[in-house]
């Protein structure tokens, strides 16, 4: 193998394309053990919606050499006319509305306005190509894709639970595990649980995070009556959204643009309130997510 900084030198990154095609799914057929439907590679060489959610987007990194096959002329003069080119890594992702795992994934404490997430549905590398980099450069580009997004504030995933790797390598890239899905994959007649991984965007703060106030709060003993009084006031919105929830949904069954932002607010609060309902929601999205892949 060449010398690494040579080899890094000849990686191009840039969108996938149609011709790609029979390449990507070779990697992704050594790579997972899941088998992906055509529809999902089409997806991902016309950047098209995929499993009723938005656009694939996929960035390839190509390996460019020269063809051993070049003529000693052609070497001396540089004339770079042959060029044996193959796809070492590749990224797939796309935006997804909040609304699909809100219950899943905790709003960032300084939220804002948000309501996508960028979900990361594939990556690899080349095994040949490894510990280069190249998986940390496809995560940061498509990061950027997600920043693109004026209202895309974190990054999104699921990993296997024995996939020990790529569980260091998403932590090394910024990555948390918020939690255990089990039984979340089925492939060779059995279930395999996986994580939930998240990381957020544009500033947004995890909502786990500990910050100078929060240390302070628990230094000063007064974490406990903080805590107290953040869930008094949830209290008051689940009511205060339960209220007007049924009063908005008798008066017009069809769902304002507003409403919906409603609904998803009231997903997050039951995220950390109604441990029954969602166990329940749990349960239904592992069916539905589990139909995507
Ligand atoms: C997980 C995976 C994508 C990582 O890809 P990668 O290109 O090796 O990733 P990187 O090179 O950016 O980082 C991997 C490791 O190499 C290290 N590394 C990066 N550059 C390096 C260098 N120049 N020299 C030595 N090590 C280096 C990184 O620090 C990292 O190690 P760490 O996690 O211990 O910090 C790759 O192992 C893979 O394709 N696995 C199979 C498919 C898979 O499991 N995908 C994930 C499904 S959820």
């Amino acid at each position: 193998m060449k010398a690494e900084k040579e080899i890094k030198s000849q990686i191009i990154y840039r969108k996938m394309v149609p011709d790609d095609t029979n390449e990507v799914r070779l990697l992704h057929d050594e790579w997972f053990p899941i088998k992906y439907n055509d529809e999902f590679y089409t997806s991902m060489a016309q950047g098209t919606e995929f499993g009723g959610a938005g656009p694939v987007f996929c960035i390839v990194a190509v390996h460019e050499e020269l063809s051993p096959t070049n003529t000693e002329e052609e070497e001396e003069t540089g004339q770079e006319t042959r060029k044996n080119k193959k796809i070492v890594g590749l990224i797939s992702a796309q935006v997804q509305a909040l609304s699909t795992f809100g219950r899943d994934l905790p709003l960032p404490s300084n939220k804002g306005c948000w309501d996508g997430a960028l979900y990361i549905l594939t990556i690899g590398t080349h095994k040949e190509f490894r510990k280069m980099g190249i998986g940390h450069e496809l995560v940061v580009r498509a990061e950027q894709f997600g920043q693109t997004h004026p209202t895309c504030m974190a990054v999104f995933l699921h990993v296997i639970t024995y996939n020990e790797v790529a569980i260091e390598f998403y932590k090394r890239n910024g990555f948390r595990v918020l939690k255990e899905i089990p039984g979340y994959y089925y492939f060779d007649s059995k279930h395999f649980g996986c994580y939930l991984c998240v990381k957020y965007l544009k500033g947004a703060r995890d909502p786990g995070e500990r910050t100078w106030f929060t240390a302070l709060l628990s230094f000063s003993g007064l974490e406990f009556i903080f805590n107290f009084l953040s869930k008094t006031c949830d209290l008051t919105k689940i009511l205060h959204n339960a209220s007007s929830d049924s009063a908005s949904k008798s008066s017009n069954t069809d769902l304002e643009l507003s409403d919906l932002s409603e609904e998803k607010s009231n997903i997050s609060i039951l995220n950390y309130n109604d441990t029954q309902k969602l166990q329940e929601y749990e349960a239904e999205r592992t069916d539905e997510l589990k139909s995507i892949v």
